[in-house]
């Protein structure tokens, strides 16, 4: 079974004449522990798609399924726990709490989930990640390619199933945006998490093991799943 699937996804921002087709009719899947990069111009619907793919946003039309559960099923309380959970984000513009040390920020999603952080593991993430001498610094003491790497491992910290990361490296010059990609994918492999990346950079969508390439709200190509076609 794919552990996330979407069937038919419909995005339409506003009404009437300036009603806004943002997703039409996108079916498709991601296997566990796959790594897929979403590409497309600006515009073409990529954002929506990891938002809504992710539980941020409510599509107009179409379900997306969690391990076969119905997303949209949830009400919003029972939703934004299995965000919390399962899924991880990472954005452009890190999004780090700017009155929080990088350790802080780190803990915050467990600490807001009432639960105890399994410090071996954000020790592991730490080190991974390469942060360990940054951990007290706050957010404007770091570069930008830290700051994300902090953001990564905050997203990390819960062990979510998913990792949704949208244009994680759109803020970073070459080198560190290579070096924060090469952390995605290792953290996903080491991990075993899914990591759905949107990029409108196609040597970043290179790096993944497949594209999926979106135009004007609909996908236009998938270089498609590993093994696909071949039964497991
Ligand atoms: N909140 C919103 N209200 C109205 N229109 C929106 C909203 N969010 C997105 N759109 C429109 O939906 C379409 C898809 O936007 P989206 O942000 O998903 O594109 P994108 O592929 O992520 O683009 P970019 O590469 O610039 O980030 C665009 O036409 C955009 O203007
Ligand atoms: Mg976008």
């Amino acid at each position: 079974m794919q552990i996330l699937e979407c069937h038919k996804l419909q995005k339409i921002y506003g009404s009437g004449a300036s009603a806004v087709q943002a997703l039409r009719e996108v079916s498709t899947g991601f296997a566990q522990g796959e790594i897929c990069a979403v590409r497309g111009p600006s515009g073409s619907g990529k954002s929506t798609l990891l938002h809504i793919l992710g539980g941020l946003e409510y599509p107009t039309a179409g379900k997306v399924f969690y391990r076969g559960a119905d997303l949209f099923a949830y009400n919003d309380n029972q939703l934004s726990i299995l965000r919390r959970r399962r899924f991880g984000f990472v954005f452009q513009a890190y999004n780090l709490v700017q009155e929080l040390t990088a350790y802080e920020n780190i803990l915050l999603p467990v600490l807001l989930d009432r639960r105890k952080p399994d410090k071996k593991h954000v020790s592991m993430l730490v080190e991974m990640l390469g942060i360990g001498d940054r951990l007290d610094h706050l957010p404007s003491a770091l570069s930008g390619g830290q700051q994300q790497r902090v953001a990564i491992a905050r997203a990390l910290a819960n062990k979510p199933a998913i990792l949704f990361a949208d244009e994680p490296t759109g803020n970073l010059d070459g080198k560190s945006g290579r070096e924060v990609l090469a952390l995605l994918k290792y953290a996903s492999r080491e991990l075993g998490v899914t990591l759905v990346l949107v990029t409108h950079d196609l040597h970043i969508a290179e790096q993944a093991e497949r594209i999926i390439t979106l135009e004007d709200g609909a996908i236009t190509h998938d270089s498609g799943q590993r093994g696909a076609g071949h039964e497991s």
